[in-house]
């Protein structure tokens, strides 16, 4: 496929897709989320690729779907034709994602961050649900995510009323992980990225699947599925060379088998 409205590349094991719309502050068109899907299964395939970093540019993450594409649908159109397959595909993805927000991340744009795995706003970064100013509310996982996040009080003004947060109180809130200067927003992400891409790639995959496990089932079956994929992880080459390492005071060398 080859991408309008995303910028790609790979440097080692990290990937990084940027959004790339910048005249309508990166609003998310069906294609830009068919786009981020199919460079996620491309990403998936490629064993190379451990992590990867999800961005916009300095004035947005993306302030949401794009209004001018929904404006004019009926109710019947947006279920038949709209692009919630794609969210599907990325919510699956199994290899972790970093968000690397500056500016607004707003409606889709603050679902698609929720839909990241580890979230780095810069003190510009502004998150909100604003859908209820447009009469409507959040169609991409924002009610089901954001209380799950920040509670349902706090998700319930930031859903009901449309306010946004600063980075500090995302942050506070427990929406995003941690504010990093702007100039240093890449670097703090390929950073994280290459710390998280140097463990055993198997290990990070079940690890991912069983936190996205607890977020939806008792701490009960969580832990029996949890403790499936550990077991699994006994199976592994990597974790032989991660015992043996540590028992000769050495550095690890994960293979991803
Ligand atoms: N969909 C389509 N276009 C959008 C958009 C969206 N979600 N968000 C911003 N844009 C466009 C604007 O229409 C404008 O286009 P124009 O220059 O052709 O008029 C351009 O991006 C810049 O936005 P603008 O509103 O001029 O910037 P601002 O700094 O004054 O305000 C926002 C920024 C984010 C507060 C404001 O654009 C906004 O409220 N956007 C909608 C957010 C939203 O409701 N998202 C949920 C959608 S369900």
């Amino acid at each position: 496929m080859t991408y309008e409205n995303i910028l790609t590349a790979i440097d080692g094991h990290v990937a990084t897709i940027q959004l790339n719309r910048p005249k309508v502050l990166n609003a998310l068109n069906q294609r830009t989320m068919e786009e981020i899907a199919a460079a996620l299964d491309a990403f998936e395939a490629d064993a190379k690729v451990r992590v990867v970093i999800l961005t916009g540019d300095e004035r947005a993450f993306a302030a949401g779907a794009d209004i001018n594409e929904f404006a004019g649908k009926t109710a019947v159109e947006m279920l038949e034709g709209y692009r919630f397959a794609q969210w599907e595909r990325i919510r699956k993805f199994p290899k972790p994602i970093i968000a690397a927000v500056s500016g607004f991340c707003l409606g889709g744009g603050c679902e698609l961050a929720m839909t990241c795995d580890i979230i780095l706003a810069t003190e510009t970064a502004r998150f909100g649900q604003p859908e209820i100013n447009l009469g409507i509310m959040p169609g991409a996982g924002g009610t089901q995510r954001l209380p799950r996040l920040v509670g349902k009080g706090r998700a319930m003004e930031m859903i009901l009323t449309g306010r946004h947060l600063s980075a500090t109180e995302a942050v506070a809130w427990g929406l995003a992980n941690r504010v990093v200067p702007a100039a240093s927003l890449m670097d703090e992400a390929r950073n994280l990225a290459a710390e998280i891409a140097a463990k055993a790639p198997v290990a990070v995959r079940l690890a991912k699947e069983a936190v996205l496990k607890s977020m939806d089932t008792t701490i009960e079956l969580g832990a029996d599925h949890e403790r499936r994929l550990f077991y699994l992880l006994f199976a592994t080459e990597d974790r032989r060379e991660g015992v043996q390492a540590f028992l000769e005071k050495r550095k690890p060398n994960f293979q991803g088998w």
